[in-house]
């Protein structure tokens, strides 16, 4: 799977660090050829000498170890991989990334290489909520660095939520996703994403819990995959992917708008959670309590976009819908399929207690003209990479 490629990778100081040990294993198992880096701080997690034996070379370690500046310096190195990969990413880490610091071998190389990079993101779970690490995140992802987890679970330190590093096998995906055949060079793609907003007054608005988590790692799939992605997101709690073109919209009908703005395309992807409907007049000024008692709306029905797309004469190739449903998830989903005249349907379960609406996994079905595949509990991100992949097969 990775013949003859050269990664680089940077072992970071954190008790994910052991998982690195399996990550060059399995690297080297897909034929890959690492170059290990240790960190003054990872060489606390693991040994030089076990991470040398596994990568079957010699560690680099030092920026001032003046033998390898005359066998290799320290931009050859830089530059001598197709990869650079680091895992685990601490917060440490990602902070100098983001600031452009150069102040130990790891992140000199990471500041002069000209080679793609991968981090794999693995530290405590505040440390990973807190603004300044989701600030570095999103700095080191508009450098163009590509991310891969981190994971919901058990800490190591006993607490839970994000900040498990990846698995190593995901990893190994991730990292042959940056070497795969980029199959949809030349497709464009509109990808709606999170919930839309419908005005009541000026301050007030229906919305729902949708976070655009979904919407965003499909596009992001897509974009890996080589398309040239039309990004429209209603307002959504997770960040836009890089690398899109994106369309940031409040309500159903400027989505509807964006959305036929972005035709011709071959395919569309309706993830967003468009509200069914919206407040007939929104109110100018607004509302306040008084004698009149409490109010009552009245509600118009929104444009559907995906059933337009779907009968529009500028049709996309393949038009895919969404159905998030609390109950007789499949049977609901074929008749959608059916009403709305698109050619696939992703249902899941939202229904309270999945956690799937706002969280981190999804499980799904797709429905086509002629199957429904289950399709098992996975990460959004993985949903999103084998839904990019059926995509990518059916344009093809
Ligand atoms: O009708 P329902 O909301 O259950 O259908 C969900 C699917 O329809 C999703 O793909 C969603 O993006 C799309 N939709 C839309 N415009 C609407 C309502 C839903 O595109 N007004």
């Amino acid at each position: 799977m990775l013949a003859d490629k050269r990664i680089t990778l940077i072992i970071g100081g954190g008790i994910a660090a052991y998982k690195s040990l399996d990550l060059i294993r399995q690297l080297r198992r897909a034929g890959a050829q690492v170059t290990p880096v240790l960190t003054r701080a990872g060489a606390e997690f693991v040994t030089p000498l076990s991470v040398a034996a596994l990568a079957e070379v010699r560690v680099f370690q030092d920026l001032f170890d003046l033998k390898d500046e005359t066998e290799m310096g320290h931009i050859q190195l830089s530059r001598a991989s197709d990869l650079l990969v680091v895992a685990p990413a601490t917060a440490n880490l990602m902070a100098r990334m983001a600031a452009g610091l150069a102040d130990d071998l790891a992140s000199t190389l990471l500041l002069a290489t000209d080679k793609p990079v991968l981090i794999a993101p693995a530290m405590n779970v505040r440390m990973w909520d807190h603004p300044a690490t989701q600030r570095n995140l999103a700095q080191v992802q508009a450098d163009g660095v590509q991310v891969v987890g981190p994971n919901t679970g058990d800490m190591a330190c006993g607490e839970h939520g994000p900040g498990r590093m990846a698995e190593p096998a995901e990893i190994v995906a991730a990292i042959a996703a940056q070497f795969g055949p980029r199959q949809m060079t030349g497709k464009r793609v509109l990808v709606t994403s999170g919930p839309t907003h419908e005005p009541i007054d000026p301050v007030r608005y229906i919305a729902n819990r949708s976070s655009g988590a979904q919407g965003s790692a499909i596009a992001g799939a897509l974009r890996d995959l080589g398309a040239d992605v039309v990004f429209v997101t209603g307002p959504a709690h997770v960040p836009a992917p890089d690398g899109v073109q994106v369309i940031r919209v409040e309500t159903a009908r400027e989505m509807l708008d964006a959305s036929l703005a972005a035709l011709p395309a071959d395919a569309a992807i309706c993830a967003a959670a468009v509200a069914d409907w919206r407040v007939k007049a929104e109110f100018t000024q607004k509302m306040k309590k008084g004698a009149q008692g409490v109010p009552v709306l009245e509600f118009s029905e929104n444009p559907d976009i995906l059933a337009t797309l779907s009968t529009h004469a500028l049709r996309p190739a393949l038009v895919v819908g969404f159905a998030a449903e609390t109950e007789q998830v499949v049977s609901h989903a074929i008749a959608k399929r059916a009403r709305k005249g698109c050619d696939w349907i992703v249902a899941n379960d939202v229904s309270h207690g999945t956690g799937i609406m706002g969280g981190t996994e999804n499980a799904v079905h797709l429905i086509t003209a002629d199957a429904s595949e289950d399709w098992p509990r996975l990460p959004k991100s993985e949903v999103a990479k084998r839904l990019a992949q059926r995509i990518a097969e059916a344009l093809a």
